[in-house]
C-alpha cells in the first residue's frame, strides 16, 4: 500500500516535472521568438546606424552627431548600461521614448529620432525591440544629447510642436487594400520611416503630410521623390528594381550613396524577400505630384556645352545614352536622384565623387571619381543641365551659382 503511494507520488512528481519543463521550454521558445522579432524590428527601424558611432565605442552605445536643420543632436547609449544606457529603465519607460518622444525624465526628445514614425508601430512591438536590446553587450558610454542653440535647446518648445505635427496612433490596416500593400504602409510610415529623409518638412521641421515621400534635402544630399511619380520618381521602374536596389543597393538604374547607403546597409538589406516586395507595391501604388516639366532644349548654349563634356567625361561609364551598365555604373536616364526639382545630389556627386554601398548580394561597391578639380562651375552646371535633360528625363536648370554655392557648402562639411 505505502510501496504503491510512493509510485503513484514519484509518477505525478514526474508528470509535474515534465509538464513544468514543457511549460518552460514554450516560454524559452517564446522568449526566443519575441527577442528575434524585437531584432528584425530593430534592423528595419535602423536603429544602429544612429545609435553606433564607430566600431570602438560600441554596437548602440551612441556618440553619433545626428545633423537636423537647427544645429546638431548625439543619439544617445541604448546599450543594456544601468548607469549610461537604458539598463534600469522599464518596458514603459521605453515605449514612451520609442513611440511618443519622451526621455526618461519626461522631457521631450526631438524628432531626429524618428518616434513620429516608431509610433506606427504596436506596444508590443516595441517590448520586442527592448528585449532584443536586453541581449546585446552593456557598454558604459556617457553621451550628452543636446547640442542645439538657444531656443532650440529648450525641450519644452517640442510640446509644441507635437501638437502640430505628432499623430501618436498605431499603424491601422486600411481594409481597400491587399494585406501586401498594407504591410507595406506600415514598413515605410512605420519603422523603415522612409519619410524621416523623403517628405518635404515645413520651416519648423515638420512632415507636409499631403507631399509625403516627394522629396526633401538632408545633409548635404538630396532625397528624391520615391512615389511613382512619373516624371520625379519611380515611375520607370518596376516594384522589382524597388525591391533589388533595397535588397543590393544596385540595379539596373541606380546606385545607392550618401545617407541612402546607410539605409540600405544597416535596414533594407536585411529586410525579408516578402517585405522588400510589399514597400515596392506600396510605393508603386503613391501617385506623387504630376508636375509636368518641358526638358530644357537641346540647342540650349548649356545643354549644346554639356553634351560635349558628357561624351568627353561621362559616357565612358554611364553609357551614350545614359543607359550605364547594370548593377556598375547607374543609368542617369529614369534616375529619381538625376531627375530631382533638388540638383543637390547631382552636383554633388559630380564635385566630390562618391561610393555606392557595399552588400552580401553585391560587395563590390563601385565608386564615382571627383570631377570638381576638373571641371569648373560652368562646366559642371552644364553637364548636370545635360544629364537632367537628356533621355526622357526633364528638370530645372543648374546654373553655375548653384554650384559655386553647393561648392561652398560641401567644403564646410565635415563629412
Ligand atoms: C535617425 C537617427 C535615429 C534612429 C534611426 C533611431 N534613433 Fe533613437 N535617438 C536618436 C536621437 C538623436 C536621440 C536623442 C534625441 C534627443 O536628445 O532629443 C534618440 C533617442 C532615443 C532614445 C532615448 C534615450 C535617452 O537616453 O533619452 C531611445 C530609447 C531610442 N532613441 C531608441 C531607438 C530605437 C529602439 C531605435 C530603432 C527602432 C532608434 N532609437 C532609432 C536618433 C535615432
Ligand atoms: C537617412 C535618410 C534616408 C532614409 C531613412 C531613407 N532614404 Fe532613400 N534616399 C536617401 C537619399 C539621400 C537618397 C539619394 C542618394 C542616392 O541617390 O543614392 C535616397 C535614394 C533612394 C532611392 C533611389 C532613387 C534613385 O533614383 O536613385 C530609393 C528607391 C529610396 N531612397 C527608397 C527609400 C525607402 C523605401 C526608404 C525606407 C525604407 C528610404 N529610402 C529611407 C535618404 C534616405
Ligand atoms: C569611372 C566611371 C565613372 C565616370 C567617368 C563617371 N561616373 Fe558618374 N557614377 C559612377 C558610379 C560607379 C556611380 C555610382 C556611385 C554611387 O552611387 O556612389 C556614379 C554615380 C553618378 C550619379 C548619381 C546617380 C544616382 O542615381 O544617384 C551622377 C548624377 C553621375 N554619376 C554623373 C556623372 C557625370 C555627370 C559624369 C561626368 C562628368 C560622370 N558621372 C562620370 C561612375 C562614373
Amino acid at each position: 500500500m505505502r510501496r504503491r503511494a510512493i509510485i503513484a507520488t514519484a509518477a505525478l512528481l514526474a508528470l509535474g516535472a515534465s509538464a513544468a519543463l514543457g511549460a518552460s521550454q514554450s516560454t524559452d521558445q517564446q522568449r526566443f521568438a519575441q527577442v528575434e522579432h524585437g531584432r528584425y524590428l530593430a534592423q528595419l527601424g535602423d536603429c544602429s546606424a544612429c545609435h553606433t558611432w564607430r566600431p570602438e565605442t560600441g554596437a548602440f552605445a551612441g556618440g553619433r552627431p545626428i545633423e537636423t536643420p537647427f544645429g546638431i543632436l548625439v543619439a544617445p547609449n541604448i546599450t543594456p548600461d544601468r548607469d549610461t544606457g537604458i539598463g534600469a529603465w522599464t518596458d514603459a519607460e521605453f515605449d514612451a521614448a520609442v513611440r511618443h518622444g519622451r526621455r526618461r525624465d519626461g522631457a521631450h526628445l526631438y524628432p531626429a529620432m524618428p518616434y513620429p514614425a516608431f509610433a506606427k508601430m504596436t506596444r508590443e512591438d516595441v517590448s520586442a525591440i527592448r528585449a532584443y536590446l536586453n541581449t546585446i553587450p552593456s557598454v558604459h558610454h556617457d553621451v550628452n544629447a543636446n547640442q542645439l542653440p538657444f531656443p532650440f535647446r529648450v525641450r519644452g518648445t517640442m510640446a509644441f510642436w507635437n501638437a502640430l505635427y505628432f499623430d501618436d496612433s498605431e499603424y491601422k490596416n486600411d481594409p481597400n487594400h491587399t494585406p501586401e500593400w498594407n504591410r507595406g504602409a506600415f514598413l515605410v510610415e512605420g519603422p523603415g520611416h522612409c519619410g524621416a529623409c523623403h517628405t518635404p518638412k515645413s520651416f519648423l521641421g515638420g512632415d507636409k503630410a499631403s507631399k509625403a515621400l516627394q522629396g526633401y534635402a538632408i545633409q548635404g544630399w538630396f532625397a528624391p521623390n520615391i512615389t511613382n511619380d512619373a516624371q520625379r520618381g519611380l515611375g520607370a521602374w518596376s516594384a522589382e528594381d524597388i525591391a533589388t536596389y533595397l535588397r543590393n543597393g544596385h540595379n539596373a538604374i541606380a546606385a545607392a550613396t550618401g545617407p541612402m547607403a546607410d539605409e540600405v546597409a544597416h535596414s533594407s538589406s536585411h529586410m525579408t524577400d516578402a517585405d522588400l516586395k510589399a514597400i515596392a507595391a506600396y510605393l508603386k501604388s503613391l501617385p506623387g505630384q504630376d508636375d509636368k516639366t518641358t526638358p530644357v532644349a537641346a540647342s540650349d548654349r548649356a545643354m549644346v556645352a554639356g553634351a560635349a563634356i558628357y561624351g568627353d567625361v561621362c559616357s565612358a561609364c554611364h553609357a551614350s545614352r545614359g543607359e550605364g551598365v547594370a548593377n556598375l555604373f547607374p543609368a542617369l536616364a529614369k534616375s529619381a536622384s538625376v531627375r530631382s526639382s533638388d540638383a543637390t545630389t547631382v552636383v554633388r556627386v559630380i564635385l566630390n565623387g562618391a561610393r555606392s554601398v557595399a552588400t552580401a548580394a553585391e560587395p563590390t561597391s563601385p565608386g564615382m571619381p571627383s570631377f570638381g578639380w576638373q571641371l569648373n562651375d560652368d562646366e559642371v552646371a552644364a553637364v548636370a543641365t545635360y544629364i537632367r535633360n537628356s533621355w526622357g528625363n526633364a528638370a530645372p536648370s543648374v546654373t553655375a551659382g548653384d554650384v559655386r554655392n553647393q561648392r561652398a557648402a560641401l567644403a564646410a562639411r565635415v563629412d
